[in-house]
């Protein structure tokens, strides 16, 4: 029947995803993939890091699972060892790719790490695969520029957001070489793991960070002109405008350093943002990062924790 043929083509063909990086956004990543059953294999450097990464992921599916199945103990404890029967977990990235039908790379924001990564893992992965990464500041192109042509046909951004288990969006990013195919089947898949895409092309921050990234900064010069205390600009934002953070809570929660070195980079040589004032370090900020106080993850930021 035709809706049974809409349903065979809104239904993601892939199955097996390897991520690269055991991250909060790598874990975060592999963890959706599992609760939609997807086989998938975690891999990182070290077994300590992929120990910490299955921390991460069983402590937020043990919050999943006491939303879906309140007072029920022993339900929650099944949902969680089901989730967790999908995951594999690897040191090995080559020997992790070799039957993969998508593989995510969610290691650290460094150009020539991810560079190395592809290079070495496209080698072994299947020639239908999806290569894609989950930057959220380096030119996707720039990442897959070692790759041969028909792996840079499959290449694309796929970028989550933090906390990626409850942040229901995921934007598609394809460059000038990515194919329709890449396209639609990634489309299939981030909405095969209830999340939403927003398709967008290849540019600095994409959607949410090249608009996230001028307000975080824009709040900060205007916690440096006095106007008014970080505590009010939140309130202001959260009751005013409806935003789940204020700007201050959210830059402490994505972290100081990593907003840092995302407008470090754009205003150094982002396309098109290269000098623009919006994309300017300021001192608070980099006063901040120079102590060591990031944010959330380091008990100190805007905010004590
Ligand atoms: N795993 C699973 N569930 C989680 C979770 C996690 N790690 N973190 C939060 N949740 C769920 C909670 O269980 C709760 O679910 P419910 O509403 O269904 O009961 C819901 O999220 C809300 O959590 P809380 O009640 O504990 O706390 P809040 O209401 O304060 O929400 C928040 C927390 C979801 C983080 C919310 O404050 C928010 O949406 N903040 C903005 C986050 C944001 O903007 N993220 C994007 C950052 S930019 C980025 O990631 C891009 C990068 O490239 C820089």
């Amino acid at each position: 029947s035709s809706s049974s043929a809409v349903a065979a083509t809104a239904q993601s063909d892939i199955c097996r995803v390897t991520v690269i990086g055991g991250g909060q956004m790598g874990s975060g990543i592999a963890q959706v993939a599992a609760m939609k059953k997807h086989q998938v294999t975690l891999v990182d450097v070290s077994q300590e890091a992929l120990d910490r990464g299955k921390g991460y992921m069983s402590k937020s599916l043990k919050r999943v699972a006491k939303k879906k199945f309140p007072e029920d103990a022993k339900a929650q404890e099944q949902f969680v060892e089901e989730a967790l029967s999908h995951v594999s977990l690897s040191t090995n990235a080559l020997a992790s790719v070799g039957k993969a039908e998508l593989v995510v790379e969610a290691v650290v924001e460094n150009l020539k790490a991810k560079q190395e990564i592809f290079s070495t893992v496209a080698q072994a992965t299947p020639d239908n695969a999806i290569l894609a990464s989950n930057t959220s500041s380096l030119p996707i192109a720039k990442i897959a520029a070692p790759l041969t042509l028909p792996q840079r046909k499959r290449f694309i951004g796929l970028h989550f957001f933090n906390p990626v288990p409850q942040m229901k969006l995921v934007e598609v990013v394809r460059t000038d070489e990515t194919e329709q195919k890449t396209v639609d089947d990634a489309i299939a898949f981030v909405k095969g793991i209830g999340k939403a895409p927003a398709v967008c092309k290849d540019t600095p921050g994409f959607i949410v960070n090249r608009l996230l990234l001028p307000y975080m900064m824009e709040s900060i010069r205007l916690l440096e002109r006095d106007v008014a205390s970080a505590r009010d600009i939140d309130t202001a934002m959260k009751l005013g405008a409806g935003y789940p953070m204020g700007p201050f809570e959210l830059c402490d929660y994505v972290g100081l350093d990593t907003i840092k070195f995302i407008v470090d980079g754009w205003y150094k040589e982002g396309a098109g943002l290269k000098g623009n004032k919006l994309f300017e370090s300021s001192k608070k900020l980099d006063e901040l990062v120079e102590a060591g106080h990031l944010g959330v993850k380091s008990g100190k930021g805007f905010y004590d924790y």
